[in-house]
């Protein structure tokens, strides 16, 4: 496994593994890996000749006050865990490299979709996202890039930047990876204490309780919605950033459940901001 901290460098590499007539699969990452992350990896190894993963905390998707300079770190660890994944290259530049004294271009997917769950709370988070992504698939050259289905609306908006952009790559999205006892996976699950570790669970309890109802015939929206909160209030830390049912193509308002719908949760135990989510289809 080669590790890349120059873009340069990086770009040249990926180029020759294209001339050679190789296929190209990106996993950007902000490092820290758990078996979400790996499971990216190995849909990547499947389905593509080389196997890139970034790993770079993105300054510019963090807001003023939010995490970015706690945010875990271990590129160690990070290193042994992809190699025993069988990956090819690591790309993790420093912020300079990235963002040199002076850089000023931004990509930014807008409208419904850009404005809606985390955007409300994060103004400036998935133009941070959208730009360093492009910046990523300009540097790497993936035919295949993939994203977890974890950050629901994150795949959504960089889905609609490649086909509005026309980037030549396709999206591919993975599975919600969650602990046994149903807590998605997180670099940020290191910040909750032992209480608000069960108090987490609450997240995927109300989502199933409101997979459950909807199963069982309920298709009013509001209903749900009303279940889903009671359900997350059941936990005394739990505080709701937002607790939505969307229509899963595009986020769009729905009053009755049909088709496929997104139930989307961001809670927040003492500091700690959780988002979980689930696609029901009736
Ligand atoms: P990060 O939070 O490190 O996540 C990297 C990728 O792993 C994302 O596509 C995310 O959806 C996926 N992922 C995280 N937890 C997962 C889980 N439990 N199951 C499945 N997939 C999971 O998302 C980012 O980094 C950044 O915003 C990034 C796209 C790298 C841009 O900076």
């Amino acid at each position: 496994m080669q590790t890349f901290t120059s873009v340069i460098k990086m770009q040249e590499w990926c180029k020759e593994q294209k001339r050679e007539g190789k296929t190209i699969g990106l996993v950007p990452t902000m490092g820290y890996l758990h078996q979400g992350h790996l499971a990216l990896v190995r849909e990547a190894r499947r389905a593509c000749d080389i196997v890139v993963v970034s790993i770079f905390v993105n300054p510019i998707q963090f807001g003023v006050g939010e995490d970015f300079e706690d945010y875990p770190r271990d590129l160690d660890k990070d290193s042994l865990l992809l190699e025993q994944g069988q990956v090819d290259a690591v790309f993790a530049p420093s912020i300079k490299e990235m963002y040199p004294l002076g850089y000023n271009s931004f990509v930014e997917v807008l409208g419904e979709i850009s404005q809606k769950l985390c955007a409300q709370s994060r103004p400036i988070h998935f133009r941070g996202v959208t730009t360093v992504v492009s910046k990523l698939f300009h540097i790497c050259l993936p035919d295949q890039a993939f994203f977890g289905q974890k950050d629901a609306q994150q795949v959504m908006i960089i889905e609609k930047m490649v086909r509005e952009l026309n980037f030549p790559l396709s999206i591919v999205r993975v599975p919600i990876v969650r602990e046994e006892d149903g807590l998605a996976l997180s670099s940020r699950n290191v910040y909750l204490d032992a209480e608000q570790r069960k108090q987490a669970l609450v997240l995927n309890r109300s989502l199933q309780a409101a997979r459950e109802l909807i199963q069982s015939g309920e298709r009013n929206v509001a209903k749900v919605k009303s279940l889903l909160e009671q359900t997350i209030k059941t936990s005394p830390g739990a505080i709701i950033g937002y607790a939505e049912i969307y229509d899963a193509s595009d986020l769009t308002e729905v009053e009755e459940i049909k088709g496929q719908v997104l139930i989307a949760l961001a809670v927040k135990f003492g500091t700690t901001r959780l988002i979980d989510n689930l696609l029901v289809e009736v």
